[in-house]
């Protein structure tokens, strides 16, 4: 493992927020982890972090960062229809996603560019174009701090919800995720359901394939969302609310075109861009910090930004929010 005493964080974090922590740990072994336990690392203050891509710096850290870069992707078992890959926490979610389209296995082609490292996949069930993380994970592997015991979580007990799991709720800040397992397709299927998709699919005249859906999902996140090497930012900076029907259904008469998802029995998801949108704040800008243009639900550094600007910035858009459909949307990006 490496260790650095002192480091800004400026690269460690995808809203590229200029601050220091006291110590960042890089582990490159899964066995180290036993070491930092043994080491009573997580006794004082620490934060597990992937690629940085959620997480919103306001202050400077006091304690250790620990980063997995640990690197392996692994098949370990295959029939005729699926295959079972391992793969380690450190590795990033791009290099997985191109090793399975290169591979034509089946199910994950939509996630391609979304930034950040295969271990945070679990955590928040990153998703995006109809497909979740939890689509494809068969089983989670780590540590516990509190007990200090390692674990193998299957699909259902990490119980995955909406940008949601045990790691994000029961388990917070209590585990180090040490490798994924992920259950893959070998026969030919794709999910080209989200609206806009098949148009943009409809652009390009070959034959459909893994290549294609990934580069028609690449097109259509370019046309919306920020190129992270050149704003800072976090991807979507808010969830979509669930609300009831009828709340749904009393906020459709002001807004006719509202759009709302089925989630369960009696409750919807509305999209927290389209709030914003209809509240009127795409585009809006208070010095670095702004409402994308292009994708109200993206709140982008424009440069310099501090993290309690963007704090700031954030509670405006979501009391306009609640001020125009007396709903409160909540960040999906972790503030610390
Ligand atoms: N919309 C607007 N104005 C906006 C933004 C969106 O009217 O400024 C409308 C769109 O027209 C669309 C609806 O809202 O009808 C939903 O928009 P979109 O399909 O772009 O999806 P989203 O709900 O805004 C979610 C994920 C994204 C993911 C997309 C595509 C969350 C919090 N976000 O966004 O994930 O890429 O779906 O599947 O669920 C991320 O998590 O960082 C992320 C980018």
């Amino acid at each position: 493992m490496k260790s650095y005493q002192k480091v800004n964080l400026f690269s460690y974090n995808t809203f590229a927020i200029d601050l220091l922590c006291d110590r960042l740990i890089e582990v490159e072994k899964e066995e180290e982890v036993l070491q930092l336990l043994d080491n009573k690392i997580f006794e004082s203050e620490f934060l597990v972090i992937g690629g940085g891509s959620n997480l919103l710096f306001t202050k400077p850290f006091n304690g250790t960062i620990i980063k997995m870069v640990t690197k392996g992707i692994k098949k370990v078992k295959e029939d005729d229809f699926s295959v079972w890959i391992e793969v380690q926490a450190g590795e990033l979610w791009e290099d997985f996603i191109f090793y399975c389209i290169d591979n034509q296995y089946y199910g994950i082609e939509n996630l391609v560019g979304i930034p950040g490292l295969v271990g945070s996949s679990p955590v928040q069930n990153i998703g995006a174009y109809s497909v979740e993380a939890k689509d494809v994970i068969e089983m989670v592997s780590g540590w516990r701090i509190s007990t200090q015991k390692s674990f193998q979580l299957s699909n259902d007990e990490c119980q995955f919800g909406y940008r949601n799991s045990i790691f994000k709720s029961e388990w917070k800040n209590d585990v180090i995720i040490t490798k994924v397992l992920f259950r893959l397709s070998k026969k030919e299927k794709y999910v080209i359901s989200y609206q806009g998709l098949i148009e943009e699919l409809g652009k390009n005249p070959a034959p459909l394939s893994l290549r294609k859906v990934a580069d028609a999902i690449l097109a259509l996140r370019n046309t919306k969302l920020p190129d992270i090497s050149e704003f800072g930012c976090a991807g979507s900076f808010f969830k979509n609310p669930i609300v009831s029907d009828d709340v749904f259904l009393a906020i459709q008469q002001r807004f006719p075109k509202l759009i709302s998802y089925p989630v369960s029995d009696g409750k919807v998801k509305l999209a927290a861009g389209q709030l914003i949108d209809l509240a009127g704040m795409k585009g809006y800008r208070e010095g670095n910090v702004g409402v994308w243009p292009k994708q109200a639900l993206v709140i982008v550094n424009y440069g310099g930004a501090s993290g309690e600007e963007i704090v700031a910035f954030y509670k405006k858009v979501q009391q306009c929010v609640f001020d125009t459909f007396g709903i409160a949307i909540e960040p999906e990006v972790n503030v610390i």
